[in-house]
């Protein structure tokens, strides 16, 4: 998908060359080439053009020029605005993302299908880095999900067209480590566009089956080692939250675990997923109103099982990882889970279920406490589209992040931040615990309104014990996330796929 050339670039009869160029305060932008420079100096004349984030100036060289002789090959040339230096290395980096983006919306509206990208030769970043992230926006801009959409021919209503071809061109830059960036960039944006097509399938499509198919699909190809529990397993280990879940529902669950192992000495760092299929709210039913947006509550799983795909393609070194995902369907049917009814998890607590739409943390505490008694990790990682509150809290702009631990919070955070993914943190004193208290049980499964994220978070936390472990609450990031030109306005965002990622590279 992504090339990378030495050819000059002006040479090259692509249907889309694109520059990128810094903003500099009162001067011309610089651009690495001589007749683009000469387009630009008249955009830039006109106070068009001056490089600002997320600025286009798009020309047709040949019209001017006339093919024959012209300098510039290309159908068309696109110049696309970085905006100025003072960004911070998290800043940085996300300028090249929001530009590769930029460029790949700015193609898909030409229905360009061959496009070169000229790496910017001076963007305060290392060449790695900066191919990485400009690589980034360029295929996370470029999804689409067409899978259901009949082609429409009017002109009026075409659908945006996709970039078949992207070509990368070093820029100058040094050659070895712009080709390890790129690598490093196509392979994070391809497992987040995965994820994004794991949750635009609907929840008749990406039942909890698939979980399981992916799971056993990636293990074939790589050296990753799938498992799958299935009911009767779950019944035997005594997973009563999964299977509470699943009781409305005529799909079986399944629990999907996905290890990737460098060798006993090496750390072991557990995620856990939530894959929900679909959360109809059980006998305590949603109301209607945008229930539908409930076949993405497996965006969690998603998460996790992409990052592991990107894992078994990079084999990243002195880590070991076991990513879970827990898969079901909650719905309300004949045998359904009913409000007052009492389940025991994997660790022997017993639970009132007051809401089977409080669903997510049953299957999560089962997972979790199965996962470190099996595996013994030195770490734990939940994600889940857990709770609506979370975006009463922070909006669509930020995941919720909870730890019983600061250092791995601290390394979430850094790592969500060089993501463009960021996270806020929540408090998770054991005052809120209490709100959890049953008469009945050990546990009920709501808090009652007050601090509904917080109080999710602290009924996991019964599962994990004293392990270092973290919860990252997506329900406001999964979808709807913060308008960018690499994330789409509507439907999944794909997100935490990279923010993992990044925290296995550098583990
Ligand atoms: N999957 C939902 C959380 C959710 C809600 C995600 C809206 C995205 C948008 C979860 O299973 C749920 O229903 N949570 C309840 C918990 C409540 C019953 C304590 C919620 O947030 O309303
Ligand atoms: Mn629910
Ligand atoms: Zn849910």
């Amino acid at each position: 998908m992504m090339k990378l050339t030495v050819k000059k670039p002006d040479g090259e009869a692509v249907d889309l060359l694109v520059y990128f160029v810094m903003e500099s305060s009162g001067k011309m932008p610089a651009c690495q080439s001589v007749p683009v420079r000469k387009a630009l100096k008249q955009a830039w004349k006109a106070g068009d053009f001056s490089g600002r984030a997320g600025q286009v100036f798009l020309f047709y060289p040949a019209a001017a020029v006339g093919s024959r002789g012209a300098a510039l090959r290309a159908g068309r040339v696109l110049v696309v605005g970085l905006g100025g230096p003072e960004e911070e290395r998290a800043g940085r980096r996300e300028q090249l993302r929001l530009a590769g983006g930029t460029a790949a919306g700015q193609a898909g509206k030409l229905q360009a299908a061959v496009m070169l990208a000229v790496l910017p030769g001076s963007t305060g970043l290392d060449a790695d880095e900066a191919a990485e992230c400009l690589c980034e926006g360029l295929i996370l801009g470029n999804y689409r999900f067409a899978r259901y959409k009949h082609k429409k021919t009017d002109r009026e209503d075409e659908q945006p067209g996709q970039v078949e071809q992207f070509i990368l061109h070093d820029g100058g830059l040094p050659h070895a480590a712009v080709r390890r960036g790129m690598d490093r960039g196509c392979r994070a944006a391809r497992a987040a566009c995965t994820a994004r097509d794991m949750a635009n399938e609907p929840g008749s499509s990406w039942t909890p089956d698939r979980f399981a198919g992916f799971g056993r699909e990636l293990a074939r190809g790589s050296d990753l080692k799938c498992t799958v529990l299935g009911k009767a397993a779950m019944e035997k280990l005594g997973m009563g939250g999964i299977l509470a879940v699943n009781q409305g529902s005529v799909l079986p669950p399944q629990l999907v675990i996905l290890e990737y192992r460098t060798g006993k000495k090496n750390p072991t760092l557990m995620l856990v997923g939530k894959g929900l299929t679909f959360d109809s709210g059980g006998i305590s039913l949603k109301p209607a109103a945008g229930m539908e947006a409930m076949k993405y509550d497996m965006c969690g799983g998603a998460a996790v099982f992409t990052a592991m795909q990107a894992v078994a393609e990079e084999r990243p070194a002195g880590i070991n990882l076991v990513a879970l995902v827990p898969a079901t369907e909650n719905m309300c049917g004949a045998r359904a889970v009913k409000p007052g009814d009492i389940i025991t998890h994997y660790n022997g607590k017993t639970t009132e279920v007051v809401n089977t739409d409080a669903e997510g943390r049953l299957i999560l505490a089962d997972a979790l406490a199965y996962g470190i008694d099996r595996f013994k990790p030195d770490a734990v990682i939940d994600l889940a589209t857990l709770t609506g509150a979370v975006i009463i809290g922070l909006g669509h702009h930020r995941t919720g992040l909870l730890a019983n631990n600061d250092g791995l919070a601290n390394r979430l955070i850094l790592a969500g931040e060089l993501c463009g993914e960021p996270l806020w943190r929540l408090p998770l004193d054991k005052e809120y615990a209490k709100q959890l208290k049953s008469e009945i049980a050990d546990l009920k499964n709501v808090g009652g309104r007050p601090a509904g994220t917080i109080t999710a978070a602290a009924y996991l936390q019964e599962f994990v014990g004293d392990t270092a472990w973290a919860h990252l609450d997506i329900a406001g990031t999964a979808w709807e996330f913060t308008k960018k030109s690499y994330v789409p306005e509507k439907g999944p965002s794909g997100v935490s796929t990279r923010t993992l990622l990044s925290l296995i590279r550098n583990w």
